[in-house]
């Protein structure tokens, strides 16, 4: 039965409840913090200490009653003044010991609160790095939205377990024990039987109904959910709400809602009263149960009235933990199923590791070569299929083709998204999947076809590509990418924020933050996706130069769409459903009249006709602006 739909991933097994807090353990006993174990060990230590006062303080409030008890049936006789004074000092200790549970159980948050905060940090930060080591599949079959919700479930699911089972059921239990151990030694087992039986009663009944309550709770839950939704989405769709003048439909709908929600919260609540009302019955009649049994022994002279006042005290005592038994229960079932998922996410194997004993790559040339590399997304689908081309040290190799060709895959085989059906992928003569993962990305620098930017400044993104770079070599790159003027028109400069995934910027813009982080990463071995397809012929061509000086000494493969942008590079390979179909220099492939001859002769079509009306009107600016859009 699942408290909440239970997330589970494919391809991973899934953990019973003992297994899940078994995983839990090591993060509050970290083997190597002995701090924190220490704490741990006091904490515990307040606990018990603070249980003990708690089940003396009746005892004690026995022999009191009893003391003047007999005080005053012996009254007046000698020795009146030190039963007194002993009596006050047995209402001193009784204080001490209200008082002393009170203070421990401070004491115990404050030694404990440290090591449930490491708990989570560490916790957090191991499913964070895990997250990052995971390919590129999980991430793109999977919502961030979903997975940041699941990490802060999982850290507040932690806390929660934590703080209920170790300071709220386990304490509970402890007591019920300790008074039950005094209870049957010091007087008759008959008590014990009957406190037992009551405690055995309450938890099982409480059990069963929170269970069979849930249905209603989660019914409330996500009726609540589904409202807010409704809401939700109708004020962000506002301008479409006035378009349509449907303001009463919205108010209706979300009234609907709400309607639906008033009566599952209405179910939920009346049952919460009849699971409350229950308690208090099986509470009554183990209390009545007790006072039957101690006003017989009372009647019988084998005991006495501060034993009877002991007895109904250790029962109201004993049942008020008890009473958060059932939302105490209810949390840690959804916590452990929250903390379930995590831990799967945990047991997830990363798709692409390092090889055991990879070495680092070492990079001389820099010569990059393809050797007969197929690779598919999907067992179905050939994507890349045999390919094989060299890219010689500081040369540039360009690939164009049609959508969906396969290009920008090739980019993601070099960086070892994905690992290769068959073939090989080699830099300097080592296969990309024999070196560590880390030197293979230092010494690749891709400028992606989609940049998406950090919701940060400007000056944080360029700097991103090398996080030590002064504040002169930001801008020199900027220089390089021909951003720099732009970005110091704004009112702010560099220390302009640009917004969610960098929307505040225009792709064009983006594309050249993208390009200066790249030219400060420096790389050996550079690939630009499409690197200027969102920038207009002027600022194109500007970069364009640019471009060719940064990858002068460096071995580059530039994917492209307009073929105006590859004429300069040393092989052209033209790919098409994963094939390489011609290969050669701009000359060559115009020359052979290929695939290539013919979508050149169509760009051009298209670009002459532009250059025409731009003749007309005297501008030969946007020459080869449109070419292909
Ligand atoms: N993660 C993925 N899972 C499954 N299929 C994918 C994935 N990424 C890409 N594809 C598919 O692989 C094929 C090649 O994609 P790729 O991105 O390499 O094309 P491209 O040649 O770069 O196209 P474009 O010019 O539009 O950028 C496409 O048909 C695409 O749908
Ligand atoms: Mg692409």
């Amino acid at each position: 039965m699942a408290f909440s739909a239970p997330l589970t991933i494919e391809g991973v097994e899934k953990r019973t409840p003992i297994q899940t807090v078994k995983s839990i353990l090591p993060f509050l006993w970290p083997a190597d913090h002995a701090g924190m174990r220490l704490r741990v060990v006091v904490a515990i230590g307040c606990l018990m200490l603070g249980r003990g006062a708690s089940v003396y303080g009746p005892i004690v409030l026995k022999d009191l009653i009893d003391g003047l008890e007999s005080l005053v049936r012996n009254a007046p006789v000698v020795g009146h003044q030190d039963a007194i004074v002993g009596l006050l000092i047995l209402a001193g200790i009784y204080a001490l010991m209200v008082l002393l549970p009170g203070m421990l159980t401070e004491l115990r948050a404050a030694v404990f609160t440290p090591v449930s905060e490491y708990a989570q940090r560490v916790f957090g930060l191991k499913t964070f790095r895990h997250l990052h080591e995971l390919g590129m599949r999980f991430h793109l079959d999977r919502h961030t939205g979903g997975l940041s919700r699941a990490i802060e479930r999982g850290q507040r699911a932690l806390q929660q377990t934590t703080g209920l089972f170790a300071f709220n059921i386990a304490p509970t239990l402890f007591e019920i024990a300790i008074v039950c151990t005094y209870l049957g030694v010091s007087y008759h087992p008959k008590y014990v039987l009957v406190i037992l039986s009551a405690v055995v009663a309450y938890i099982g009944f409480t059990l069963l109904f929170t269970e069979w309550r849930t249905k209603f709770r989660r019914e409330m839950v996500k009726q609540e959910s589904r409202a807010n939704t409704i809401g939700v989405d109708s004020l962000l769709n506002f301008e479409t709400v006035k378009y349509f003048g449907n303001e009463q439909y919205e108010a209706d709908r979300y009234n609907d809602a709400l309607l639906q929600y008033m009566g599952a919260a209405v179910t939920s609540q009346n049952t919460l009263g009849i699971l409350n009302g229950g308690q208090l019955v099986v509470r009554v009649i183990c209390q009545l149960a007790i006072l039957v049994l101690a006003i017989n022994d009372y009647a019988a002279g084998s005991l006495t009235t501060g034993e009877v006042v002991m007895l109904n005290t250790f029962m109201l005592q004993l049942f008020i933990p008890l009473g958060f038994l059932g939302s105490s229960y209810r949390m840690i079932r959804q916590a452990l199923v929250d903390l379930e998922y995590v831990f799967q996410l945990h047991d997830l194997t990363p798709e692409i590791e390092d090889r055991e004993g990879a070495s680092p790559l070492k990079v001389g040339p820099a010569n990059v070569r393809f050797d007969s590399v197929s690779f598919c997304y999907d067992p179905e689908r050939m994507v890349v299929d045999n390919v094989s081309f060299d890219i010689p040290a500081g040369s540039t190799t360009a690939v164009v083709g049609a959508s969906g060709a396969g290009k920008s895959t090739l980019a993601r085989l070099l960086y070892r998204f994905y690992d290769l059906q068959s073939g090989t992928i080699s830099i300097d003569g080592q296969d990309v999947s024999s070196v560590t993962q880390k030197s293979l990305r230092d010494n690749v620098g891709i400028v992606p076809q989609d940049t998406v930017l950090f919701n940060d400044t400007i000056r944080y993104n360029i700097r991103y590509g090398n996080p030590d770079a002064t504040d002169e070599q930001v801008e020199a790159a900027a220089r390089t990418a021909s951003i720099y003027e732009f970005i110091s028109s704004l009112p702010q400069g560099f220390d302009t924020r640009v917004g969610e995934r960098g929307l505040k910027l225009s792709g064009g813009e983006k594309q050249r933050v993208a390009i200066a982080r790249t030219i400060l990463k420096d790389p050996p071995i550079l690939v630009l996706d499409e690197a200027t397809s969102a920038l207009d012929v002027k600022t194109e061509r500007e970069i364009q130069a640019a471009l060719l000086e940064v990858s002068r000494n460096r071995t580059t493969l530039v994917i492209a769409h307009r073929l105006s942008t590859v004429v300069n590079a040393d092989e052209i390979l033209v790919m098409a459903d994963g094939k390489v179909r011609e290969r050669g220099t701009h000359a060559e492939l115009v020359a052979s009249g290929g695939i290539y001859a013919d979508m050149w002769r169509r760009q051009k079509e298209v670009a002459d006709e532009i250059e025409k009306i731009q003749g007309m009107l005297g501008s030969d600016e946007l020459h080869t602006l449109q070419i292909e859009r």
